[in-house]
């Protein structure tokens, strides 16, 4: 019964990288993505930077383009973001909006973007990233909260559910695999939601993992205390990345440190009769974000460049 995930790259208008837009175009990665996953998660098409580039003005296609794929191949979809401090477009982030304003754009966006695919998105990451790894809420970055205060979080799953009562609504952040203070803040804001009736079904781990940081062993109890709740739990954006040396290809002993990597986190899933969605952000190493984002790093999913399978893929479905 678990989904199987894959981030979706490329298409859009609004690409904020150098690699070429490959959701349209690229047959054997449509092929891979339709063919190894049971779920799909547009891996920025649904920003608002992408999907709102203009106070009066969304720009659906890519997104819509992920979820007519998804449909003809029977995938579910997740989501993402709604409320987050990054990859806004610089007509929010810079606006000179007052308080009201900002309210209403935020509800209208909610609204309008979850309205649109409504029946047709299986869940929302509704909040994303919004505490810092100390536990505290990103009052200063995340345009919502500094504005508008703390309450906001609660009115975006009340405009969420609203616009797609179907739809599971989940909170979604990197850093919260383990039991840490920043894991703590999401398991106090849940309670304190659910005691105020708000619509919050799920609590998503990214886990963004590199070989040389070690995991944290805790994500089984950590995945515990959240289906503890009532909440459905899920890892959302599994990648595995590593130092690469100066050739670029892993050593024999960083590909068996990944493996190991993607076999504790499945297995922590697996495990969990909460945790119901396992998601790879990314499909193929030729897409994914981590060599644009970390210098000096790769080799972060299961696939290479080539989409050839890597033992990480061996490893994961082994495990399954
Ligand atoms: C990343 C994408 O993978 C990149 O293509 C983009 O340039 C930046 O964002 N946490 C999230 C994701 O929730 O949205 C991020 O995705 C990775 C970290």
């Amino acid at each position: 019964g678990l989904e199987i995930g894959g981030a979706v790259a490329g298409g859009g208008h609004h690409l904020d990288q150098d690699y070429p837009p490959p959701f349209s175009e690229d047959e054997a990665y449509r092929d891979l993505l339709a063919s190894e996953f049971t779920s799909l998660t547009p891996e920025n098409q649904m920003k608002w930077d992408y999907i709102h580039p203009e106070p009066d003005v969304y720009d659906f296609e890519a997104a819509d383009d992920i979820v007519a794929f998804a449909e003809e191949n029977g995938q579910d979809v997740r989501g993402h973001t709604l409320v987050w401090h990054s990859q806004n477009p610089a007509w929010l982030e810079e606006g000179d909006y007052t308080a009201a304003e900002l309210r209403e754009i935020l509800r209208e966006h909610i609204t309008t973007v979850v309205g649109r695919y409504a029946g047709q998105i299986d869940q929302w990451e509704v909040a994303n990233e919004i505490f810092d790894d100390s536990g505290n809420l990103r009052t200063e970055e995340n345009i919502w909260i500094r504005e508008l205060g703390p309450g906001i979080i609660a009115d975006a799953f009340r405009w969420a559910h609203e616009a797609d009562p179907e739809a599971e609504l989940f909170l979604n952040d990197y850093n919260v695999e383990g039991l840490n203070a920043k894991a703590d803040a999401y398991y106090a804001l849940v309670q304190d939601l659910l005691a105020d009736d708000v619509p919050i079904h799920g609590m998503g781990m990214q886990a963004h993992l590199g070989t040389m940081y070690g995991y944290d062993t805790s994500l089984p109890q950590n995945i515990e205390r959240f289906g503890d709740l009532g909440l459905t739990t899920a890892i959302t954006e599994l990648d595995v990345r590593m130092e690469l040396p100066a050739d670029g290809a892993p050593t024999p002993e960083q590909v068996a440190e990944q493996n190991e990597f993607y076999e504790f986190v499945l297995t922590s899933c697996l495990e969990a009769p909460s945790c119901e969605s396992f998601t790879l952000w990314g499909a193929s190493d030729l897409y994914s974000w981590v060599p644009h984002t970390f210098e000096g790093q790769g080799s972060a999913t299961p696939w290479t460049e080539d989409l050839e399978r890597k033992p990480a893929y061996c490893t994961l479905q082994q495990t399954l």
